[in-house]
């Protein structure tokens, strides 16, 4: 048997990150777990061995700290291996208004520049016909002013309506991406989980205990939520969102 090159899967702490770890795992690929902390990544590393892949690796990442990206992507190029891909599944959504030293805000930091930085920089990492995932969501249809602007600043912010940029900007540069030599050359997609129960969707506001007790019961499970990732994993070609059933152009 052919032994599979490495995945690295970015939020593997998160709820659907560790179902996409745990479902690649099964399928026996060594896997880079890309998280901020290595304490939280313990249990999903043991669960990933338990599950069948052959090696599992932490890979100390903060999307919120430009050195620590360029750092990332420094040890997987000095880990010497190419990779068979990566998905984009760490993001936020910010409650609050917050920026880091160079005045960016820090849903669009997270979600969108880094998380397109940290891809550039290992796009030549990975082999030909591997993988780019980055997860989106239907929030990016979300309807905002000046949207194509990416600089948020305060007097436009608002919890929902900035993560929805987010995703919508980063939608747009996964499909000029996929439209690019390396979408010939690779499978670039995005995967949209719905809206699945995880933390994420707390908005810590008063309706949150509503919310959990009528809402959460009939939305996905991160098991479920993982599905979109793993179909966009496996898609034959570029450009395209993967849904858990449905499959639109980027
Ligand atoms: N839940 C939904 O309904 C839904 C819908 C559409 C799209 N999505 C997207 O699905 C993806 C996974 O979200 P989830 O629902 O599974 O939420 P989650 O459980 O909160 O997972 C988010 C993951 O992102 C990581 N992360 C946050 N900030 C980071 C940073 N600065 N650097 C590196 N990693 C960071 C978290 O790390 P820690 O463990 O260290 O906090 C965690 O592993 C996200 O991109 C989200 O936007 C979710």
């Amino acid at each position: 048997m052919t032994s599979l090159l490495p995945a690295v899967i970015t939020g593997a702490t998160g709820a659907i990150g560790t179902q996409i770890s745990l479902r690649l795992a099964r399928r026996g690929y060594p896997l880079w777990l890309a998280c901020r902390s290595e304490q939280k990544a313990q249990s999903v590393i043991h669960s990933c061995l338990e599950a069948g892949a052959p090696e599992v690796r932490f890979l100390p990442l903060d999307l919120a700290d430009e050195a620590s990206v360029r750092a990332a992507a420094e040890t997987l190029r000095n880990a010497g291996s190419q990779l068979s891909g990566l998905i984009n599944n760490a993001g936020i959504m910010q409650r609050y208004w917050q920026t880091d030293a160079k005045g960016r805000e820090l849903t669009m930091l997270v979600n969108y520049w880094h998380t397109r930085l940290f891809t550039e920089l290992l796009l030549s990492l990975i082999a030909d016909g591997g993988a780019v995932v980055s997860t989106t969501s239907l929030t990016r249809f979300w309807p905002c002013k000046d949207c194509e602007n990416l600089y948020v600043d305060e007097r436009h912010f608002s919890q929902l309506g900035t993560y929805g940029r987010s995703k919508k900007v980063l939608t747009c540069w996964m499909s000029q991406l996929a439209a690019s030599p390396e979408g010939q050359r690779l499978r670039i997609n995005c995967a949209d989980p719905g809206i699945v129960s995880t933390g994420m969707i707390t908005m810590h506001r008063w309706y949150d205990p509503l919310a959990d007790l009528l809402f959460r019961p009939l939305i996905r499970s991160p098991r479920l939520g993982s599905d979109p990732a793993l179909r966009a994993w496996s898609a034959p070609t570029s450009g395209s969102t993967y849904c858990r059933h449905l499959t639109h152009t980027l």
